[in-house]
């Protein structure tokens, strides 16, 4: 649906420098997915999504869209182009001055709809998006995630093919943030539309997206399904990401303690009913700690991560986690000495 072909985009700043927003980008998003792009700010995130609608022209390689190298197309056939890709934002981008019902009315106006379609279309807009009783408020007395419904009923009023999605739930608190998240699922399902979605928030990644492109200075440095890219982290930059799920805090006497293996245990959803852990305690002559573990869904697929302290003579510990990294997604020592 979206592939994004040898994609760099440079720019040239104040001083004549050039800055590589973009380098050599190259991944394909599949018709009805949910594709996440996550990376820290100036990774290049809005500067890659925004050559989908042409925004911004690749300096370099090309976006193609639906078969079409959209840099080719005229003035004309962009124009119409672009109503088949919705756009929300952060900051909403809603016009003060027009009711919630103009606001959506004038997004299908742009798109040269009759008066009667329109009038047909918005109220079931915003039942879609759970706003049928603000139809005639002004922006500026609703909340944050009802300016983003608004947002999302006038992105998705001309039927479009796809849907980018910038930061749209960075400024909502996290209870928002999920019913806007639900939200968007529901238009996906609903309409197959296919849906990219920026953001810095790992968690949001996690909840809706089956894929998910990592970026850092321009560059993708992993690709892939996101529970593969969660719970087998290659890029330090990603590790680095991800941190805040796998590092569970440990009191240092416990990590500072060299005499005993410290070990991060990551199991997933098909392992998580299988006993690892009172196996190894049968087969080895081995005690273990449970020190500390938590489950994580993604994509409703669970993973466990625990981590555990073993106990006992070399041999028996050399075993048990060779038997471990055999039977688990991921099984790590923590504790080593460098
Ligand atoms: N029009 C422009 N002119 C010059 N430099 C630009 C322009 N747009 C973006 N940049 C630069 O390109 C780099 C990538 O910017 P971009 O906005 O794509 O990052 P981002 O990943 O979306 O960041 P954020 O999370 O802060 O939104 C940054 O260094 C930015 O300063
Ligand atoms: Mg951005």
């Amino acid at each position: 649906m979206i592939k994004f072909d040898k994609v760099s985009v440079s720019f040239s700043d104040k001083k004549d420098h050039t800055v590589n927003a973009v380098r050599n980008v190259s991944f394909e998003i599949g018709k009805g997915e949910i594709w996440g792009i996550v990376g820290t700010s100036g990774a290049g995130k809005s500067t890659l999504l925004r050559t989908v609608n042409q925004l911004q022209l690749p300096t370099g390689g090309r976006t193609i869209v639906d078969g079409v190298d959209i840099s080719s197309l005229s003035g004309k056939e962009l124009a119409k182009f672009r109503h088949s890709i919705g756009m929300i934002f952060q900051q909403f981008n809603l016009v003060s001055t027009k009711t919630v019902a103009q606001n959506v009315a004038f997004a299908m106006e742009i798109a040269g709809r009759s008066q009667e379609e329109i009038k047909q279309r918005v109220p079931e807009l915003l039942e879609l998006v759970g706003l049928a009783d603000r139809a005639d408020v002004y922006p500026n007395t609703l909340s944050g995630g009802q300016k983003q419904r608004v947002g999302i009923a006038r992105a998705v009023a001309n039927n479009p093919k796809i849907l980018l999605c910038d930061e749209a739930t960075s400024a909502l608190d996290p209870e928002t943030t999920n019913d806007v998240l639900e939200l968007l699922k529901k238009i996906n399902v609903k309409f197959g539309i296919t849906i990219v979605l920026i953001t810095h928030e790992l968690d949001v990644v996690k909840k809706i997206c089956q894929r998910v492109a990592v970026m850092n200075k321009g560059e993708v440095v992993e690709l892939g399904e996101v529970f593969d890219v969660f719970t087998k982290p290659r890029h330090e930059f990603t590790k680095t990401l991800l941190s805040h799920t796998f590092d569970l805090d440990l009191p240092e006497r416990l990590t500072q303690d060299h005499t005993k293996p410290l070990v991060r245990i990551v199991y997933n959803g098909e392992k998580a009913e299988d006993s690892i852990v009172s196996n190894v305690v049968k087969h080895y002559a081995i005690d273990v700690n449970i020190l500390h573990g938590k489950i994580e869904y993604i994509n409703d697929k669970p993973f466990g991560i625990l981590i555990v302290q073993l106990i006992g003579a070399q041999d028996e510990l050399a075993q048990g986690l060779d038997y471990l990294s055999k039977n688990t997604y991921r099984t790590e020592v923590i504790n080593e000495r460098n």
